[in-house]
């Protein structure tokens, strides 16, 4: 039995950091950029096989796992929801998503595996069981995760979240073209969501008033996904990104990156995720695109994707 699990990674339009303190947040999947999970029934125990990573397959037999490993953890409480203990099989996983980058490679990769493990098992798990799980694997990455990631990826629709409340999707009216650009820096996002904690636990007042600004922002931007006001998303963009900067969890490549996509003529553009390092995100059409993309690549971006959104 050959098989393929996926899971799409994701971009945070508005709103993270805030999140976490129950403030809303936009998340869209990002279809084409995904992890992938290959799996075959013929070997035993069940061996993972990671194509990014170095060092050897992981191999899961019938003792005890590490669960400080986020794919142990996956593993383990996949076959903890499907009833089993143990089982055959070997996962080749693949991610077209850098790891630490701010575009949610960790849930994606759990999202694909907690798939195929239930694909080797002949068994099917809903989405919501799978959110679970990988929320679970995500409080590994990050601590006191809002639960954004998970959701977005496991779902794969466009979201207005809020911790700890229904799902409420968005209907985006018209496409949106995204250049993501790479800062090639490895930033993981409990570093910066404990700074952030820190910085409001020294500056309560400012931290939520800085908060308040970026939730304000999130439903603004809510309503121009919904009614294709591309412009004034841009600019909602670029303020999110100044409120960030005032949370200083974005960093001197960030900001040029920023600088780089506005001067070439992009609607707007931020930091996506936990900051520091990893991607921005900037909001151009399908003209601008090719000069934005190529702008960033002088400016220093270690890569560039083009993809596009709600089509
Ligand atoms: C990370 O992708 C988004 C943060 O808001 C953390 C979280 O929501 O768990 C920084």
């Amino acid at each position: 039995m050959n098989s393929v699990a996926s899971a799409p990674g994701k971009a945070i339009l508005f709103g993270e950091h805030a999140v976490v303190y129950g403030l809303p947040a936009i998340a869209v999947p990002l279809s084409g950029i995904r992890a992938y999970a290959y799996c075959s029934a013929n070997e035993s125990p069940l061996t993972l096989v990671t194509e990014d990573l170095p060092g050897p397959p992981l191999v899961y037999g019938s003792g005890a796992m590490d669960i400080s490993d986020p794919m142990a953890l996956v593993v383990k409480l996949t076959l903890q929801h499907l009833g089993a203990s143990a089982m055959a099989g070997r996962v080749s996983l693949r991610s077209d998503l850098p790891i630490a980058s701010g575009l949610g490679s960790g849930a994606a990769v759990s999202a694909a595996l907690g798939r195929a493990i239930a694909l080797l098992r002949g068994a099917c798990i809903a989405n919501s069981d799978l959110n679970s799980i990988v929320y679970e694997v995500e409080k590994l990455h990050h601590g006191t995760p809002s639960g954004i990631d998970n959701t977005v990826v496991v779902h794969e629709i466009p979201l207005f979240y809020r911790k700890d409340q229904a799902m409420d999707q968005i209907e985006i009216a018209d496409p949106l073209w995204l250049v993501l650009a790479d800062t090639g820096i490895a930033a993981p996002t409990r570093a910066a969501v404990a700074d952030v904690r820190a910085l409001a636990n020294q500056a309560p007042a400012r931290t939520a008033a800085l908060f308040d600004r970026i939730g304000a922002i999130a439903h603004e931007a809510r309503c121009c996904l919904e009614r294709g006001a591309t412009a004034r998303l841009g600019e909602l963009m670029s303020a999110n990104h100044r409120l960030l900067r005032a949370l200083h969890v974005s960093s001197i490549e960030l900001d040029r990156l920023v600088e780089a996509a506005l001067d070439a003529g992009a609607y707007g553009a931020k930091l996506s995720g936990g900051g520091r390092g990893g991607h921005i995100i900037t909001l151009v059409d399908e003209l601008s695109a090719g000069k934005v993309a190529q702008n960033l690549l002088e400016a220093g971006a270690k890569r560039v994707m083009t993809t596009t959104v709600g089509e």
